[in-house]
């Protein structure tokens, strides 16, 4: 079994969606992570399940392969791997989580399974500006949307969670709509930068306690885009910016006004961001904002850890190693938790 100790060589692999990953961590630091992203998605508009696994075939090999060199060492050095067992494209976790058991059982070395929303989250205690607990976390990725607090055993609890689309998927749906490619999100972010975010006022959706609910807003900018595009029919060349910072504006309020709330009923005065939205630079500032208004505390995590990346599936292994939650060969791949 795994030497568990601070010297502790994990590899982690992540391949829930359409990166590949793989990081190595070796006493307490991230020495390496590497994430071979499939373009080949850009022109579909959306990740094709059926092309993302098949590209993570051919990543795989090459993507550890790199992340062990990069760390200066070899699977001879690893005492553990640990991988994404969900939530996830069921094709695309097939590919990591078989060749992370494969691996594991050819070296003789113990496997971890790892949460993919919980290692978003516990991405934030890695390393650099680490939160004091308890700590309460938007999770805003491309396939969930939850608020959660971390305990001071870093056990996670949802508080609410989004009842259809996520934030990620409206960027990257309202992109579509936009004629942007896939992902849709960072295009947005940069395009926001150029325009008013007034322009265009959308439809903020309502719900209860601490849920989320998107799909009020991707059918109000359809139903506007359509009216528009009828007046005019290069309305969304014309107003690309506006339309961008519009859109971005209001997803961007509507999460934090919904931290806020949590904020002001839970009392936590330590609140942060983490998934692939949290990259978003108007979100990542508007946390400080709002921290600063309730003399709060505001995290957000290094870039390189919001998109998926196997750095935080190394470390959440990491974690459960040490309470020796070792998995089992016979462990399964979920999609939704
Ligand atoms: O966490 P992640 O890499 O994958 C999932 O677990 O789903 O998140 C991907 C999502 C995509 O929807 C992408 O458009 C969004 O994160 N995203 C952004 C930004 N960077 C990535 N959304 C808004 N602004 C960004 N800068
Ligand atoms: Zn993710």
């Amino acid at each position: 079994m795994a030497k568990i100790n601070s010297q502790t060589c994990i590899l982690g692999i992540e391949s829930s969606c359409d990166d590949t990953s793989a990081a190595v961590y070796i006493d307490g630091n991230i020495c390496s992570n590497v994430v071979a992203s499939q373009k080949i998605h850009e022109e579909f508009g959306g990740v094709v399940p059926e092309w993302a696994s098949r590209k993570h075939q051919q990543n795989i090999v090459p993507t550890v392969d790199a992340a062990l060199r990069k760390a200066g060492c070899t699977i001879k050095d690893i005492d553990a791997i640990a991988c994404t067992q969900g939530p996830g494209l069921m094709g695309s976790l097939l590919v990591g989580h078989s060749f992370a058991k494969g691996l594991a059982l050819a070296a003789g070395i113990p496997y971890v399974n790892v949460d993919h929303i919980d290692a978003h989250v516990l991405a934030h205690f890695i390393d650099g500006n680490i939160p004091l607990l308890p700590f309460l976390c938007l999770l805003v990725s491309g396939g969930h949307t939850q608020l959660v607090v971390v305990d001071q055993n870093l056990d996670i609890e949802v508080l609410g969670k989004t009842i259809d689309d996520a934030a990620g998927e409206a960027f990257d749906k309202a992109g579509k709509m936009l004629n942007l490619s896939y992902p849709a999100g960072p295009i947005i972010d940069r395009n926001a930068k150029l325009g008013n975010p007034n322009a265009f006022v959308f439809n903020t959706p309502k719900v209860e306690a601490f849920n989320f609910s998107f799909s009020g807003l991707k059918t109000s900018i359809l139903y506007f885009l359509q009216k528009e595009t009828q007046k005019n029919k290069s309305f969304v060349q014309e107003n690309i910016n506006d339309l961008c910072a519009s859109i971005q504006h209001t997803i961007v309020s509507y999460l934090l006004s919904r931290l806020e709330v949590a904020m002001i009923e839970t009392g936590i005065k330590h609140i942060g961001i983490a998934g692939g939205v949290a990259a978003n630079s108007q979100l990542r500032a508007e946390l400080h904002t709002l921290a600063t208004k309730y003399q709060a505390t505001a995290y957000e995590p290094k870039f390189e850890y919001c998109t998926d990346n196997a750095a935080m599936i190394a470390f959440a292994g990491k974690l459960k190693l040490e309470q020796k939650k070792y998995g089992t060969f016979t462990d399964v791949c979920f999609t939704r938790k």
